[in-house]
């Protein structure tokens, strides 16, 4: 049993009428150390004992009286205060942990169900900018501490590689495409391509007529035409290839790359069955579900010339989601601009009857801008994010060579680092928070960062290199019940209760959070106690709590999608 169950047990003993659930959720943590490790606050009780929450406080540290597992219990206003035995304490978790080792912090919340976490889902023959850092980044940590909670999980890059504008570039290169143009777009894929997209955007307005060319192609398109087919397999396949140098530098890995255009032949069924449950609405030609009862805008479903639409096909992807893993989520890592997109689809979904439309969340987040303004790929306005990637592992290339010159494998921990501080610094905060992206800052290794957190990582893997002891959890637990050494026992407990919290909300920075916590901590104790020491029983102790702290930064940042390097 763990120190919270057993203030719970305590609790029931006394106040009988309370449920060991209930008892748990009264349970807190106090913010400060001198208030103890865990508070029952009694407001509650006042109604039953007509006296005040302090009295009774008071009452019940009497009743309680002394527990082996506490240190003390006493009471501060309203609250009784449990402090714990130290020593217990440390026995406990790092006892647990020992035999955990990898899976410590893991749970099994998520057995037996499969949730498909979308990400990424960037639009083909365009830029992979900074924007797109967000949903790939979030959604990969979502998807790993979901995999981490027990889930089966399915990670889906829902690629943007259909509609209007595929139309546009296809009439572009029609009309553009010479043989310079086919080189060049082999050459240096996404910047030709944005070209003509560019091109045909700004001649529309002199050419009115272009915009049904585009409109003619896409519905080809949709309708199998041989050569548009050809043109739009080869735009998607060299977009691809460049989007997967970056996967590759981040280390993340889909298992489904099922895009818009997936679903193109599911689209007739589609429109049947929203047809049938007398759902659609003429207008103008175009066919529309009307949402205004629901305080939504009407969704358009499909064009006058009968070509399908984003809100469509995502219809279309969720039910074929559900039909094929039968999730028991299905979250969409989107950006917060899509929200009335997703309220409508979502209302669609709820409209045919399906009730696990509410099964199917969208994990917003905030935008990129630039220092400059908005990102405006049309205007030119636009960071690479390879490029943000690359300058990163420069400039730890320069510190290396600076501070660490003849460190091993150089050129793998430069990378490990520098995109490891890219992604830490993406997830340091809250999800729907706005950033404004700076070189600056991206840049910054001092303080709360990752290579902060990498750091530490590797200096507890030297210490356990040095160790010239076998390190197991039969050791003196007296010894770590310094005030350093109890903080980062403190910290080691509470990370499965960070993990489950950041799966509730969605929120890796809770993750974030809690590893540069937990390198502050050990920190703080590696200056105040020596650990490789001559005293053997001491060693030992503190060589058990390092390799605790070795495992548990490592998990976190895995879970993050980080690499950590065992040198630095
Ligand atoms: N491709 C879209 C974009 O770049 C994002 C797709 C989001 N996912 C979805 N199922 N609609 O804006």
């Amino acid at each position: 049993m763990d120190f919270k169950e057993k203030v719970a047990e305590i609790f029931i003993s006394i106040e009988t009428e309370l449920s060991m659930e209930e008892a748990l959720q009264l349970i807190e943590i106090p913010p400060s150390a001198d208030m103890g490790d865990y508070a029952v606050p009694c407001f509650k009780f006042a109604k039953k004992y007509r006296k005040s929450p302090a009295a009774i406080a008071n009452d019940l540290v009497e009743k309680i009286g002394q527990v082996n597992e506490f240190e003390k219990i006493e009471s501060a206003g309203p609250y009784v205060n449990f402090f714990v035995n130290k020593e217990q304490f440390a026995e406990q978790v790092l006892n647990r942990a020992f035999e955990e080792k990898e899976d410590y912090g893991s749970t099994n919340i998520g057995e037996g169900k499969t949730v498909i976490v979308e990400f990424s889902s960037p639009n083909i023959a365009k830029p992979f900018h900074i924007g797109h850092i967000r949903s790939t980044l979030i959604g990969n940590a979502i998807n790993n501490i979901y995999k981490y909670m027990g889930y089966n999980t399915v990670a889906i890059n829902h690629l943007g590689d259909y509609g209007t504008q595929f139309g546009m570039l296809i009439s572009a290169y029609m009309k553009w495409g010479t043989p310079e143009v086919v080189e060049a777009i082999e050459k240096d894929p996404i910047p030709e391509l944005l070209k003509l997209y560019v091109r045909y955007n700004q001649e529309i307005e002199k050419h009115p007529e272009y915009q049904d060319e585009a409109r003619y192609w896409f519905k080809e398109l949709e309708d199998g035409n041989e050569e548009a087919l050809k043109l739009w397999a080869w735009f998607r396949d060299v977009s691809l290839k460049e989007f997967n140098r970056v996967y590759d530098m981040f280390g993340i890995k889909f298992d489904s790359l099922a895009g818009e255009s997936f679903y193109s032949d599911k689209m007739p069924a589609i429109m049947d069955e929203l047809k049938e449950k007398g759902l659609l609405k003429d207008s103008e030609g175009a066919k529309i579900v009307e949402l205004s009862e629901y305080g939504l805008t009407d969704a358009l479903v499909e064009k006058s010339d009968g070509s399908t639409l984003y809100v469509t096909r995502d219809v279309a992807a969720a039910k074929y989601r559900k039909d094929t893993y039968d999730f028991y989520k299905n979250i969409y890592v989107v950006g917060a601009p899509q929200k009335l997109h997703f309220d409508q689809w979502r209302k669609i979904i709820d409209l045919m009857g399906y009730d696990w439309a509410y099964d199917c969340v969208h994990v917003m987040f905030g935008t990129v801008s630039l220092e400059d303004g908005t990102l405006a790929t049309r205007k030119g306005r636009v960071v690479f994010l390879e490029d943000v990637l690359n300058k990163a592992i420069e400039k730890t290339t320069e510190i290396i060579n600076q501070r660490n010159p003849n460190l091993e494998d150089r050129e793998k921990v430069a990378k490990q680092v520098g995109i490891g501080a890219v992604i830490f610094q993406e997830l340091f905060n809250n999800r729907i928070k706005d950033y404004v992206f700076s070189w600056d800052k991206t840049l910054s290794f001092e303080g709360e960062t990752g290579p902060y957190v990498q750091y530490t990582y590797a200096r507890t893997c030297s210490l356990l290199r040095k160790a010239d002891i076998t390190i197991d959890s039969d050791v003196d637990f007296s010894i770590l019940t310094n005030t350093e050494a109890f903080n980062v026992i403190k910290k080691l407990e509470g990370f499965k209760t960070a993990l489950i919290n950041a799966h509730d909300k969605y929120e890796p920075f809770i993750v974030t959070r809690y590893i540069v916590g937990l390198a502050q901590e050990f920190n703080r104790f590696y200056h105040e106690c020596p650990i490789i020491t001559d005293r053997v029983e001491v060693k030992k102790a503190r060589l058990l709590l390092t390799l605790i702290v070795n495992i548990v930064l490592k998990k976190g940042m895995e879970l993050l999608g980080m690499e950590a390097p065992e040198k630095m």
